[in-house]
């Protein structure tokens, strides 16, 4: 069977994982989240974000996250600005659209939206109560092309947000890997101060499923719980994700997996500039695109899976990489190897 580089969500979870469930699994605990492991995975994130009037909540997976988050706080003439390129702009098979709220997309280089991108939105919608109003920013760290925030960019973008009365949603589905990479300077606690709503993505970085949404503007937090039970997304069996995030949490297991999967795409990106081959974006995450011909991702997928992700022009497409917490060291060698000889 080839090896993939198709996702990071390709094996199971963390073996630490594995025997924590084990461990506790014969501990009776309270339904819905109010288990003793959600209540410690809670107070660990809100320790580690500086943000001890946050709220957690948890739940199994990243379109649930976004859809629940941005129907939650919209009220129904408001609609959400996000990149094209942004997941729930592209991938989410209209689940916000199906929770009755508009989706405005804006083009962008490097997946990464700035104020003038959200006020040529607001621009031509003015003439009120005839349009839209536009109520809050979609925006993901790192992108869906691997790109990431630099602190300057979250505090320009959290200023505009506050002068316009927007609120500030990151979906953090890969926020491990954005605040692990190399050229990172954005703290999990600038993501907290930043942000009205934020979360922390377990699918893609070591646990089996689960993503943590954290809450940090008081009057979003009341009656979330509401919604996560209306939408069919509260779990009687919550622990399974608190147990999962306490196991993330406690002695960095989360960060230290990220800057695996960083470290190995780094490698990866480096045997492909070593052949001159361009990218989609600079990224120094685990998600890599680069530009090969197509004779050369024909003979690279003899061996290995991966994505074909953008047709640059008839003889030459974007192909995306993907690295996770689990891709071995050995293979990723092997795979460098392969590449060089693309020369
Ligand atoms: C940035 C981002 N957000 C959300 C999701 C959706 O996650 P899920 O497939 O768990 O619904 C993905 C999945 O690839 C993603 O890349």
């Amino acid at each position: 069977m080839k090896y993939s580089f198709k996702n990071d969500y390709s094996e199971g979870c963390h073996p630490s994982i594995l025997e924590a469930l084990l461990r506790t699994n014969s501990s009776q605990q309270n339904g819905y989240g109010l288990d003793d492991y959600c209540a410690e995975a809670e107070k660990l994130i809100l320790e580690k974000s500086k943000s001890p009037h946050s709220k957690v909540h948890f739940v199994s997976g990243g379109t649930q996250a976004n859809l629940l988050v941005i129907s939650a706080i919209l009220r129904p003439h408001e609609s959400v600005v996000s990149a094209t390129t942004g997941h729930i702009f592209t991938n989410e098979a209209g689940a916000i659209e199906a929770t009755g709220h508009k989706v405005h997309g804006v083009e962008t280089s490097d997946g990464k939206l700035k104020p003038e991108d959200i006020q040529k939105v607001l621009d031509v919608h003015t003439n009120v109560p005839h349009q839209l109003k536009q109520k809050l920013v979609y925006i993901s760290n790192s992108t869906e092309i691997g790109t990431i925030y630099t602190k300057k960019e979250l505090e320009d973008l959290s200023n505009f947000c506050k002068e316009k009365n927007l609120y500030l949603f990151m979906d953090g589905a890969r926020l491990g890997h954005a605040l692990t990479a190399e050229s990172n300077d954005v703290t999990l606690e600038d993501v907290a101060k930043f942000t009205d709503v934020f979360y922390l993505g377990g699918t893609k970085n070591g646990a089996l499923l689960g993503e943590a949404i954290i809450i940090n503007r008081q009057n979003l937090q009341e009656e979330f719980g509401f919604h996560i039970k209306q939408k069919g997304a509260m779990l009687a069996k919550g622990r399974l994700l608190g147990i999962q995030f306490q196991e993330l949490m406690k002695d960095d297991l989360y960060w230290d997996l990220a800057k695996h999967a960083n470290l190995q795409a780094e490698k990866i990106k480096e045997a492909f500039q070593e052949i001159g081959a361009d990218f989609l974006a600079e990224t120094d995450t685990n998600q890599i695109f680069p530009i090969l011909e197509n004779s050369q991702i024909e003979k690279l997928s003899e061996q290995f899976d991966f994505y074909v992700w953008k047709k640059i022009d008839s003889e030459k497409s974007a192909i995306r990489i993907i690295t996770s917490w689990a891709t071995y060291g050995a293979v990723v060698d092997n795979f460098c190897n392969e590449i060089l000889k693309l020369k």
